[in-house]
């Protein structure tokens, strides 16, 4: 385990994954290849992807990433308070690791913080700079593809999951049942999980959150084709496609797609792909909940809840659940147990 210290950067654990090459372009063919195209929403976040994503979430249509940073601040303590002290806090997809600080400025215990992410160079930078700045936090960065089973080490106390952003809506709901219960499994019985939720609201708002003024969201959009184009030998024509985005409230569901402007036809490693016009390549759905939907569809996964907070607009949700079970007893000898 590494103590977290100012002249010495965690490292860390690298857990083995598919090459990211290999099944980037598998999926892009089998999803090119359906009657409705389709292509992962995971693929976005390249270098420029992830850099126009943070542009998206300085946005003032874009109202999840300061609402639910609002929440955070404002109910800290309490939060804090659920997260046992001693514990093990883990957060998935943890990228620069910046929402955690407000919960750890807000922790009066020490704590072992474990980032889990699936990009190595940015994982460690992330770890080095909080462990530089939180001396009493044990860092210990885990570089895996949380979508996927991955390993904790074994360490005393209660273990907290942390999963900001609504990420859990890029899930289909069955899939984030799945992903659920996977969670439950790896933090174990007892645990908690402190999870961002973005809620169902007028289209006037949401629409608008995806398809902002200044065309950022657009350009990070289309950079999946660029993406293509520069990685898998793509012939997209970038000013042959739109940005489109639609809201299908039976789902509950933000659509984005890219939507073909004219007839065409663009080649990825050397396979051709036809588009008629208006075509769609249906790139993401961002899943929106009500609060009890959400409870009843964390309910499936084993997760039963404990607190809920939201902003007076009710635009935004963060949950803390607790899974079933008791928590193990720690693997020390009782005092009752020793010999006399
Ligand atoms: C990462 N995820 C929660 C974002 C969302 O709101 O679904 C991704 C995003 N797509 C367009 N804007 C933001």
């Amino acid at each position: 385990m590494l103590q977290n210290s100012r002249d010495r950067a965690p490292s860390p654990s690298v857990q083995p994954h598919l090459s990211d090459h290999e099944a980037f372009l598998a999926d892009v063919l089998t999803g090119l290849s359906q009657p409705r195209k389709s292509i992962p929403c995971k693929y976005f976040y390249d270098q420029r992807g992830s850099e126009l994503f943070e542009a998206i979430c300085a946005l003032p249509e874009y109202y999840p990433t300061r609402t639910e940073l609002g929440l955070l601040e404002a109910h800290a303590a309490e939060i804090a308070q659920l997260i046992e002290p001693g514990g093990t806090l883990v957060e998935l997809g943890s990228g620069a690791s910046q929402k955690v600080r407000l919960l750890l400025d807000a922790m009066a215990g020490p704590v072992t913080y474990l980032p889990v992410d699936i990009s190595g160079a940015h994982l460690q930078q992330a770890a080095a700079r909080l462990a530089a700045d939180y001396p009493a936090a044990t860092v210990i960065p885990i570089c895996a593809d949380y979508t996927q089973s991955f390993d904790l080490p074994e360490l005393a106390g209660v273990r907290s999951g942390f999963f900001p952003g609504s990420t859990i809506g890029n899930f289909a709901p069955a899939e984030a049942i799945v992903f659920l219960k996977r969670t439950a499994r790896l933090l174990g019985p007892g645990s908690g999980l402190l999870i961002g939720v973005d809620l169902q609201k007028d289209p006037a708002i949401l629409l608008p959150a995806y398809d902002d003024a200044a065309g950022v969201t657009a350009a990070f959009n289309l950079n999946l084709l660029a993406r293509i184009n520069r990685e898998l030998g793509g012939s997209f024509d970038l000013a042959g496609f739109g940005h489109a985005v639609r809201y299908d409230p039976a789902l509950g569901r933000l659509e984005m797609h890219l939507q073909s402007l004219r007839p065409q036809i663009a080649a990825v490693a050397g396979r051709p792909f036809r588009f008629a016009a208006g075509e769609t390549i249906h790139t993401e759905d961002s899943h929106k909940y009500t609060i009890t939907g959400f409870q009843a569809l964390a309910g499936r996964a084993g997760w039963q809840p404990v607190k809920v907070w939201a902003d007076p607009g009710q635009l935004f949700s963060i949950h803390f659940l607790r899974a079933a079970g008791a928590v193990p007893r720690p693997r020390t000898q009782a005092v009752s147990d020793l010999p006399t």
